[in-house]
């Protein structure tokens, strides 16, 4: 059997990137207007079955990934690794090889991304990451694939990231030289991105320029991006809220964008946080068309990674 692992972008060549956001591109169009439901025509993945596997909460991650499988026509199984052994100490390569047993491939949202490269290396069948303390890959995708749609090139385009330089941060760093946009991080030193990351995306030639504003940060961009100011697994709320409040994303820190800017925030949200909510519920805002292709980029995800 040929299989991938989809663990972080960086691991991936640009070609097979851009191959996957094809496919993403033309199964979602193919589809449009069906009930949700519908099995795609082909059925690509019937017979095959993804375990999930969930250390911390989520919605969209866990619904787009279920009715994923369903219109490839296949199934999925889901946990959170308190229901399981593995919340009890059972190790991470006994499970592996376990689930490699009884499913096709395995999606993991966990706390450590080193457990999650741990299991990938265990495991016979394909890992992707659903989010780690690390990296959100498969949210870049619908991301990219959201811009997209809304016209944008990404070749030369201008993207900002403002606030946290957190784990969705650094896919965004991971994703800019494999598509060919800048990225202009605007954060606080203390929540700067990590420097492995940005020594990855120089490696590759990618274009992160850092600042220590926000108001620098989106300067001419054509997308501004937040998140949430405290993470999940983070323990120092009331710090970072305090720091990262000059970071929130208002119309006026927008005014200093290009001009028709879109607005991207991988949710869940907190408005009057670290975004107002005239920007989130603003024409210029993707959000919900963002978590939609949620599941039209995991689609394309699961299909390279299962070669099918
Ligand atoms: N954006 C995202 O991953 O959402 P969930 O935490 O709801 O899965
Ligand atoms: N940075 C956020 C993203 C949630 C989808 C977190 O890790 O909690």
């Amino acid at each position: 059997m040929t299989y991938r692992h989809f663990i972080d972008l960086w691991h991936v060549e640009s070609a097979e990137l851009r191959a996957i956001l094809d496919e993403a591109h033309r199964m979602k169009k193919a589809r449009a207007g069906w009930p949700k439901g519908r099995v795609d025509a082909g059925a690509p993945l019937e017979g095959h079955t993804l375990a999930m596997i969930f250390e911390k909460s989520s919605t969209r991650t866990r619904f787009s990934f279920d009715m994923a499988m369903r219109q490839l026509g296949g199934s999925s199984i889901t946990a959170t690794s308190s229901d399981m052994q593995l919340g009890r100490g059972e190790t991470i390569d006994d499970t592996a090889k376990v689930l490699s047993r009884y499913v096709d491939a395995v999606m993991i949202r966990a706390n450590d991304h080193s457990d999650v490269e741990a299991f990938a290396e265990a495991a016979s069948v394909p890992v992707i990451n659903g989010l780690t303390d690390r990296s959100h890959p498969c949210q870049i995708m619908a991301d990219l694939l959201t811009l997209e749609e809304h016209g944008l090139d990404l070749k030369g385009a201008r993207i900002a990231w403002v606030g946290d330089g957190n784990n969705v941060c650094a896919s965004f760093i991971h994703a800019a030289p494999k598509f060919g946009f800048s990225l202009a991080v605007g954060t606080p030193k203390r929540f700067a991105p990590d420097e492995e990351d940005l020594e990855i995306a120089a490696e590759l030639q990618g274009r992160i320029d850092l600042f220590e504003t926000a108001e620098e940060a989106v300067a001419g961009a054509d997308v501004v991006i937040a998140d949430t100011f405290v993470s999940m697994g983070d323990t120092d709320a009331e710090r970072r809220l305090e720091i990262l409040e000059p970071y929130a994303v208002t119309a006026e820190l927008m005014e200093l964008a290009g001009k028709g800017a879109k607005f991207l925030h991988c949710l869940p949200a907190h408005r009057g946080e670290e975004v107002d909510e005239e920007v989130i519920d603003g024409p210029n805002s993707l959000i919900f068309d963002e978590a939609e292709n949620r599941l039209h980029a995991q689609k394309a995800i699961l299909r390279w990674c299962l070669d099918k």
